[in-house]
């Protein structure tokens, strides 16, 4: 066993006499990808700025890359790389000087700084408007712009603060693409989200932040399995075998509209099997067949007892 890139515990911040950090627990394995997802005003970036050594926290401990933070903020700082919420790209400079920059105040870069500059332009295909300014590139360039300057110097640790808020489909895709790269290459990833789909997609374990506590963690696969309501759902191509179907599962919610039947069912093959051998048996048969599992939204909700969207107050 390696030691967890990032352990925290009983983590506490208030600003003033408000908390915001209400005892937060959770550990980032090496070489994996965390995902803290919350909404608006969960947390999430005060996390970051505690863990990257922004801000001093107010209770609990917290140990980067093994150096405890609050003694040993130096090394922490040394081992990391941060991509803020707000990109910190320079918009009067152009990509390449952006990087040259983060090159030249880096004291762990060895080597030849251009051919690195060079080398990140390449990676994040930014080299035809390498010598732009920043001000001129769209929103996905200015993120990916943002997260090679934070690859400068090799962080082992790296932190992304909503890196796709606001970006479109394809460019969210290839951000993806690209931590998933990283990880890859052995980086430790610990990114915060207001997207389910995001941490579902990229990550390996997930926590839930609500108000300033975490209201569950695990693989995206076992906070869905947090929520009831896995099922099969039957479409039936006329109500005629929708009502038959209906009384040979006098279990199941029906969907008239759709034609459809939900059987309750856990997900493997043997409820799956068992569910098509009893239409059999009636000599009855669907038009579709699905398996229907939670996703991180049902999720949220269920744990929560309130949507993404409401802003936490
Ligand atoms: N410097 C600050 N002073 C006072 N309150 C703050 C400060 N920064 C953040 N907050 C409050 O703390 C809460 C959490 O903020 P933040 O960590 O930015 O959330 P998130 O990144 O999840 O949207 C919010 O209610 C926010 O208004
Ligand atoms: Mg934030």
């Amino acid at each position: 066993m390696t030691a967890p890139a990032i352990s925290v515990s009983g983590l506490r911040k208030a600003y003033k006499d408000r908390s915001v950090l209400d005892g937060i627990d959770f550990e980032v394995p090496a070489g994996t990808i965390f995902s803290l997802l919350g909404p608006n005003g969960a947390g999430k970036t005060t996390t970051v700025n505690v863990l990257t050594t922004l801000l001093d926290a107010d209770g609990g401990t917290v140990r980067v890359a093994g150096h405890d933070l609050a003694t040993d903020a130096r090394a922490v700082r040394a081992a990391i790389g941060v991509t803020g919420q707000f990109a910190a790209v320079d918009e009067l400079l152009t990509g390449r000087e952006n990087l040259q920059l983060m090159v030249d105040l880096n004291r762990r870069v060895t080597g030849d700084g251009r051919r690195i500059v060079a080398g990140l332009l390449d990676r994040f295909e930014l080299t035809t408007s390498a010598d732009k300014p920043a001000s001129t590139y769209s929103g996905g360039m200015r993120r990916k712009l943002d997260l090679a300057m934070t690859l400068v110097g090799d962080p082992k640790i790296i932190f992304l603060d909503e890196p796709t808020t606001g970006l479109d489909p394809r460019s969210r895709r290839t951000m993806w693409s690209i931590v998933r790269d990283l990880v890859a290459d052995g980086v430790t990833v610990f990114l915060t989200t207001q997207y389910l789909e995001e941490a579902d997609q990229l990550a390996d374990r997930v926590a839930v932040l609500d108000r300033g506590r975490l209201v569950a963690q695990g693989t995206p696969e076992e906070l869905k399995r947090l929520v009831p309501g896995t099922h099969v759902r039957l479409r039936f191509a006329t109500a005629a075998d929708l009502d038959a179907a209906a009384g040979v599962f006098p279990e199941a919610a029906r969907d008239d509209d759709a034609l459809a039947l939900r059987v309750p069912a856990d997900g493997g093959t043997k409820s799956l099997r068992a569910v098509l051998d009893r239409l059999d048996e009636h000599s009855l048969s669907a038009e579709g067949c699905s398996v229907h599992t939670p996703d991180l939204d049902d999720v949220f909700l269920a744990l929560t007892g309130h949507p993404t969207e409401v802003d936490a107050k």
